[in-house]
Parts: C-alpha cells; structure tokens; sequence
C-alpha cells in the first residue's frame, strides 16, 4: 500500500513540471492564435494541475495510517496550494476569462500566469523534507520571480521586430530556455561538491534535546586512545588476513576477479571464544588502494574499529595494522572492509567472525555453519554462498543438531526460507533470543548486514535451504535434492517472536536524548555526480548533524522511512534495543539489533546505552546509499578524532 501510494503520488509530482510549463506557454500564445483551440487546452493543462494537486492530498491522506511524520507535510504544503490556486482561480481567473476580451486580458499578463503555474509546478514537485521550514519560502520564491521575468522577456522577445526571422527568433528562445536550465544544473552539481578534506569533528551537531557539559571538542580525548582497557596480557587467539586480488572461480563456471583476504571469499571464517582476546593483523597486498578491517556488530572500542579517516588512516599497499581486542559478546558477526566499502564489500573483502560461549563444548558431531550470501553485482548480480550459485547437497544424519547463521552481505534484504524441518530462531545480529518458539519452517526477511541464527534437529527427510536463489539441501544420505516443499512457511516478525525477558532499559525508562531520523528519497547531485539521494532530515553526509551524546546516556532514535527503498541502519559500537515498530510496542523477546533494516513506510523506534566513547558511524548498510550520503555520526562530548576524509586524503570509508 505505502509503496503505491508512494510512486503514484512521486509520479504525479514529476508530470506537474512539463504541465505547468505547458500551461504557461500556451498562455503566453493565447493573442497570437484565434478560437477556441489554445483556450481549451488551457482548461485542460490547468485543470490537470488542479487534479494532480487534489491526488496528492488524497495521497497524504491514505499515509496518515503510517502517521503523521509521512502525511503531514504533503498535507501543509500541497493543500494550501491547491486552496490556493483554486480561489485565484475562482475569483479573478474565471470572471476575466468570461468577461469580453477575457483571453487577451490575461494573455496580458502572462509573467504572472508563468509565476502562478511555476509556484504550483514547485509545491507539487518537491518532497515533503524539501519543504520544510524556510528553504520552501526560498525555493518558491525564488522560482516565481524567476518564472516571472522569463515571461515576460519572453513575451518582449515575441513581440519586437527585429530582422531576424521568426525561426530564429523561436531558436533564440530555446537556447535561452537550454543555457539557463544548463546554468542551474551545473550550479547544483557544482554546490553538491564534498571538501576535499573533511574532519567528523567541528560539523554541525545535535543534542538530542539534553544538555551538554563539554561543548568542547577540540583537545579532548583522541580516539587513537580508546583502544580499550581490557587487552593486556598475552594474546589468545592471533590471525592475519591479507587483501589480495585472486580470480575465484564459482561453481557456475563463471570468473570473477575477486578482492579477497587469504586469495578466498568469503574470507576465512575467524571463530572465537568469548573472553577471547583477539589480535589480527590486516596486512595489504591489494595493488594502489587503501583497505581496513571493520568488526560488524562487535562493539569493540573505538579505535579498533577500522573506519577509514574516522578511527584509523585507511592501510596502504604493502602496509599493516593490528587489530586487538576482547571478544566478550556471543554470537554471529561479520568483519569487512571499510575503505571504499561500497566497492571492496562488494568485490569480496569480507568473511565471518563467530564468538562461541565460552563453556561450550568443543562442536563434535554438531553441524554448525555459517551461511554467508553474497552478490555479484559487477557479474550479472549472481547470488552465491560461498562460491555457489545453485544447489549444494550436505549429508547430516538424522538426529543430530543443526545450527545455521544465516549473514546477509549484501544491502539489499534478502528472504532466507528453511522448510523440511521444526525450527527455532536462536539469535539476532548476535543476541540469543529468549524462549524462541518452534516455528514450522520459516521464512525470513534479512536485511542488508543483519545476521539471523537457526536451529534444529536433523529429521529424517530432507531440509532445504532457500536463500533467494542460492539453495542447500541437508539429507541423511546427501543426495536429495530440492523441491517438492509445500507452501511457503509464514514470514517472520520479530517484533513479535519469543518471549519477553528482562532489559536494562525500556519504554519506560527515563531517556536523556531522543533523535529522529527521516529518510527521503530524491533526484539530485552527490560530490558533483547526479545520483539518487536518500537523505536523513533533508540532508546528507557531512552535512547530516552529528548525534552528539555523554557517557552513561540514554537515547533513543526514531527511524522513519519515507522513501520506496529498504535502508539497514547500522550503528556502530552499540546494540539498539527495538521498542516500537510502526507504532506498536513490540511484544516477544527483546530485540536486539546492530543493523536495522527500515522498510518504506516504516518508522522505528530504538534505544541504546551510550557506553562506549567514541566516534562512531550511523549508516544505511545499502552501501550504495552510503556512498551516496546517507551517512552521519555519533559523537561522545569531547572526543576527537586526527584523521580526515575526502578526495584529497586516502581515507573514502563509504
Ligand atoms: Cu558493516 Cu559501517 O559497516
Ligand atoms: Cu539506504
């Protein structure tokens, strides 16, 4: 419904520009021509503008149901235009056109009429978040003046009689029209141009409406000094991952020319125990571009954490670094590149880390796999696990215990389906879940990042694994095959799954900060390129404020996303608590998250401890996105950071 209503009423928007210049050149013609052709088209053009204005009222009105934060400013913006524009109608338009000489008199006035019709073009075109607050008044204002005085040049141009033919005159004209919307498309590239070099620190910040102690941050605390207070002793578990290029070969015969750690992908899979104290060293052999390792979903501290100009200068070719630190959280995570990630996640640089209980017993005869999907993008967009595009078959005797972590690498959500099998949920982006209840089969929207872990026993007939193309089919013997599965199991909501279980905070708890964040979605440029820009608040990186927060906090962030696309929002550092989803408390087991994907329409309300200083990035895990803005910052009061991003430095953590 929200994605209909969404595109519809986008759709509209974009027809009212060609309308509305339609309108106002008719208008401006009415003298020259005779009967009652130009009139009636007239009627027609103004009458779709009206139309396409009452549509997006309906529009704003069918979005209340997903609250006022999407309605709302459709409804302020549009509806007193198209008021507006009626009563005008009404009132002056309409007796003038019916009075004699009617057409010529507003014909006379056709600057006006270009205004009026640019003034509705402009409230029917522009989002919601571009029409917040005093920017609407500029932008409107700025676009009926302008109309204004084309109208009337124009209108001049028409009438003199200059030697010049009429084709040229005509000519003239288109040139003018083609050099002025040629001018403002290179001054809004040209504006959307990034710095060559830019710090996290001295931004724009947002308090989240408490106070704050220490506005100073400049001279604080470094973040090459929070490396953690637990990491002495000797290390216990050492790996080294190297970035190299190698062709991997997939099982469909297909080459790709791959970034990999260790000359495979997914990189090795680095498993751990919890209390662990972890040292890998990231040495790059990756030819003219910078690399880093980034531990996702491990709040580690944040020096370790491998943000390229954020944390740490991106690694160099032919350089190291060491990551160390304690990995004191159970559960399923992943560590990637955070250099170019956009590009580097994408080709390969990426594998699974896994923090075991730190009692459990060795795995024996326990089958417990990670289960890694990946895209291809630069290959025809070929969905894998692992290297495999297609069936794989595994042989589990029956009666055995199967733990699958299911890890989405892509940014795009992707639907993981087990049927064949009773089947628990066990964990979410790391955290257990409490009391998961067993689910016949069960299918599951993974978000971009986001990492989800099954159990089961092993029956006797077959399980197969869907993971929207890609497929593995446990079998006693190993030989079955897919296929045959009934209907689909009921996809899962985790607002709702398990049971409830005591947290350390809650709806009820006292919140000393509280954020929201709206994601819209438009045309624009990002660093002089034209892109598609989902923005947070109507703005994009650098320019999105910081999150500023002190030790001990509460906050809370409220996600809403009115744009058509899903964003995974992955905070780094820190664990959100899920409280709310579209509105409704949820009511299963606590739901943790390190990466939550916000569908469209969406709005989500999340908290965390702010308990880990730092400077830490606040993403859409749709890299893309990211690499397209949609990036901001949390900030601790009086943290610094030495490094910097940008064209003119080695550092592109998008
Ligand atoms: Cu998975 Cu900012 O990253
Ligand atoms: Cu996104």
């Amino acid at each position: 419904m929200f994605l209909w209503v969404h595109y519809v009423d986008m759709v509209i928007a974009l027809l009212a520009v060609p309308i509305a210049v339609a309108a106002g050149w008719v208008v401006m013609r009415l003298p020259a021509s005779t009967g009652s052709g130009p009139s009636r088209l007239r009627r027609l053009l103004f009458g779709l503008l009206l139309a396409g204005a009452a549509l997006r009222v309906v529009a704003a009105l069918l979005l209340l149901r997903n609250g006022w934060d999407f309605a709302g400013p459709r409804l302020v913006f549009v509806a007193p235009a198209l008021v507006l524009v009626a009563t005008v109608h009404r009132v002056w338009v309409r007796p003038m056109l019916r009075s004699p000489g009617g057409e010529s008199r507003i014909a006379a006035w056709p600057g006006a009429y270009w205004a009026a019709t640019a003034a509705v073009g402009v409230v029917l075109v522009a989002s919601a978040a571009q029409l917040a607050g005093m920017r609407a008044a500029a932008m409107t204002g700025a676009v009926v003046v302008g109309a204004a005085a084309m109208g009337s040049v124009w209108r001049r141009t028409g009438r003199s009689r200059g030697s010049a033919g009429r084709w040229w005159r005509t000519a003239a004209k288109g040139a003018l029209g083609v050099a002025v919307a040629a001018a403002v498309l290179v001054g809004w590239s040209t504006a959307s141009q990034l710095p060559a070099r830019s710090s996290m620190i001295g931004g724009p910040v947002d308090t989240g409406g408490g106070g704050m102690t220490d506005h100073s941050r400049h001279g604080g605390v470094s973040v090459t000094t929070l490396t953690g207070t637990d990491t002495g002793g000797a290390p216990v578990r050492r790996f080294t991952l190297t970035a190299e290029p190698a062709a991997v070969e997939l099982d469909s015969g297909q080459q790709v020319q791959a970034w990999t750690f260790n000359g495979v992908t997914p990189g090795p899979e680095l498993r751990v125990r919890q209390g662990d104290l972890v040292e890998v060293t990231l040495v790059n052999r990756l030819p003219g571009v910078g690399v880093t390792l980034h531990w996702h979903g491990v709040d580690v501290p944040n020096a370790m954490d491998g943000v390229a100009g954020v944390t740490q200068d991106a690694v160099a070719p032919g350089g190291r670094f060491v990551y160390r630190f304690r990995a004191t959280q159970v559960g399923t995570y992943w560590y990637h590149s955070h250099e170019m990630s956009s590009i580097q996640v994408r080709r390969g640089l990426f594998g699974a880390f896994v923090v075991l209980p730190a009692e459990a017993p060795e795995q024996g005869a326990a089958v417990d796999e990670t289960v890694l999907r990946h895209t291809w993008v630069d290959e025809d967009g070929v969905a894998t696990l692992g290297v495999t595009t297609g069936v794989q078959r595994r042989q589990v005797p029956a009666g055995r215990p199967v733990r699958l972590r299911l890890v989405n690498t892509d940014g795009n959500p992707a639907t993981f389906t087990v049927t064949g099998v009773p089947v628990r949920v066990v964990a979410i982006d790391g955290t257990g879940v409490h009391e998961p209840n067993i689910l016949n089969g069960v299918r599951i929207l993974v978000g971009g990042g986001a990492r989800y872990d099954l159990a089961f026993t092993m029956p006797d007939q077959p399980v197969v694994l869907h993971a929207d193309g890609p497929t593995i089919v446990y079998s006693p013997d190993g030989n079955a095959g897919p296929g045959g599965e009934g209907p689909a199991p009921a996809l899962l909501n985790p607002a709702r799954y398990g049971t409830p279980a005591t947290t350390p905070f809650g709806t009820a708890s006292h919140v000393d900060r509280r954020f929201t964040l709206r994601v819209d979605e438009r045309l624009g440029f990002y660093d002089g390129r034209p892109a598609v820009l989902y923005t947070l608040n109507n703005r994009s990186f650098p320019d999105v404020p910081m999150l500023m927060v002190s030790p001990g906090d509460l906050v809370e962030v409220t996600y809403v996303n009115r744009s058509g696309q899903h964003h995974p929002m992955h905070l780094h550092g820190h664990h959100m608590l899920v409280l709310n989803r579209n509105g409704r408390a949820t009511t299963g087991s606590p739901w943790w998250v390190d990466t939550l994907d916000v569908g469209p329409g969406e709005t989500y309300r999340v908290a965390f401890r702010a308990d880990n200083p730092g400077i830490w990035m606040d993403h859409c895990h749709n890299l893309e996105h990211a690499a397209n803005g949609m990036i901001l910052h949390l900030g601790y009061a009086g943290v610094t950071s030495p490094f910097h991003t940008g064209a003119g430095t080695a550092n592109h953590p998008e």
